[in-house]
């Protein structure tokens, strides 16, 4: 299964769930009980050091084959305080760009991965107008980081961002709370002044949806039809007119006439409890297409597992997905894995997401057989064809 020339492979993460002592972002402050919201089963503490250890990380990926890495610059250490920028947080996310660029990587860019500076978050965050205005000022500052980047991620899964931005509403067991109107009015606004200003620096820029793969049963297209649009659909068309359009994806969520189904009790689940379905990434990239209409990134895809071979299995169903949707003539320009490292998972490091190991205590760095794999499947631009029975 080849796959286009010039298509980009690489991994993904983000700042928070990585570089350690991001103490002036509300998550770091909530870990701590330092802002309101549900408590936090685990602090994010030192993360696995990458704020420093950068540059392992990134050779560790080239050497292993792979193309790009995505990481997220921090707004929280750009403007600590409200008005100031930290000059000093604006090289060293310039350096990683130049690291990345010396690995052979080429970096993508996430400007917003859900954390905020805590004064943000005190002024009522995207809740409140000045949001839009707040954000632009701070992609303003942050452009210097973006010189000579192509691709720019403005923000990641606004509609995660909405549908959690409601402190009253609380997490289904299945499927998720509808998305806050007034909220994703704001993080449209706050795209389209980002798209504005990251093309100034002749990068390309997109946002990057989570798609959840909705199924409806027979019968229940209508239902599905309309589960979808305030959690994905919307954000997926507010991208028409970007130069890229980013899909995340990893599970399915199959709608019965009165909404989301439960999992099964005999289907597969991964470390975060969600149905193990590779081909969910196939199902987003064909609805970002349609409504986006514009070139399409996988800009996360994996699976929190503690045993490789699964995450090697899963990854080759998704690439096999992503492969077919090619096949069917739609834009799809590259594949980055979720995720380069083990990281916090927004409240626990308990699901393992990575293609690197690392330990707790001296933040050594382990490899796992699927970088390589991956890797490997990088450098040959194709994917071996799975053994009969796989
Ligand atoms: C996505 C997030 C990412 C990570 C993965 C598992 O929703 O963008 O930070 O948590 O899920």
């Amino acid at each position: 299964m080849d796959f286009p020339d010039g298509f980009l492979w690489g991994a993904s993460t983000a700042a928070h769930q990585i570089e350690g002592g991001n103490i002036n972002s509300d998550w770091w402050q909530r870990e701590w009980g330092h802002l309101p919201g549900p408590a936090i089963a685990e602090p994010s503490g030192d993360a696995a050091d990458s704020y420093h250890r950068f540059p392992q990380d990134m050779a560790l990926l080239a050497e292993a084959g792979l193309a790009a890495y995505r990481f997220s610059i921090e707004w929280a250490r750009i403007e600590p305080e409200k008005g100031w920028v930290s000059r000093a947080a604006i090289d060293h996310y310039r350096r990683m760009v130049d690291t990345a660029r010396e690995n052979g990587l080429e970096p993508v860019i996430t400007l917003h991965h859900f954390t905020n500076p805590v004064w943000f978050a005190r002024e009522g965050g995207w809740l409140t107008d000045a949001s839009v205005d707040a954000f632009r000022r701070y992609v303003e500052a942050a452009l210097p980081v973006l010189e000579g980047v192509s691709l720019v991620c403005t923000i990641n899964e606004p509609n995660m961002v909405s549908v959690l931005a409601d402190p009253e509403v609380g997490f289904p067991s299945i499927g998720l709370p509808p998305g806050v109107p007034d909220v994703t009015d704001r993080l449209i606004a706050a795209h389209r002044a980002a798209v504005e200003l990251v093309r100034s620096t002749g990068s390309q820029a997109g946002w990057s949806v989570a798609t959840q793969a909705y199924q409806p049963e027979p019968g229940a297209e209508e239902v599905a039809a309309e589960y979808g649009w305030s959690r994905e659909d919307v954000f997926l068309e507010a991208a028409k007119g970007d130069d890229w359009v980013g899909v995340q994806a990893y599970t399915r969520t199959v709608i019965g006439p009165d909404g989301p189904r439960e999992i099964p009790d005999a289907a597969e689940r991964t470390l975060t409890g969600w149905e193990y379905y590779p081909s969910a990434v196939g199902d987003g990239i064909r609805n970002a297409w349609k409504r986006a209409q514009a070139p399409v990134y996988v800009t996360e895809n994996g699976i929190a597992t503690a045993d490789d071979r699964r995450r090697i299995d899963y990854t080759t169903g998704a690439l096999e997905a992503v492969h077919a949707c090619i096949v069917d003539g739609i834009d799809v320009r590259g594949y980055l894995h979720w995720s380069a490292l083990d990281n916090y998972e927004w409240g626990s490091y308990r699901p393992t997401f990575g293609l690197i190991a690392w330990d707790r205590e001296t933040f050594e760095r382990h490899p796992k057989p699927s970088l390589a794999w991956l890797g490997g499947v990088a450098r040959a631009n194709a994917l071996p064809v799975p053994p009969p029975g796989r």
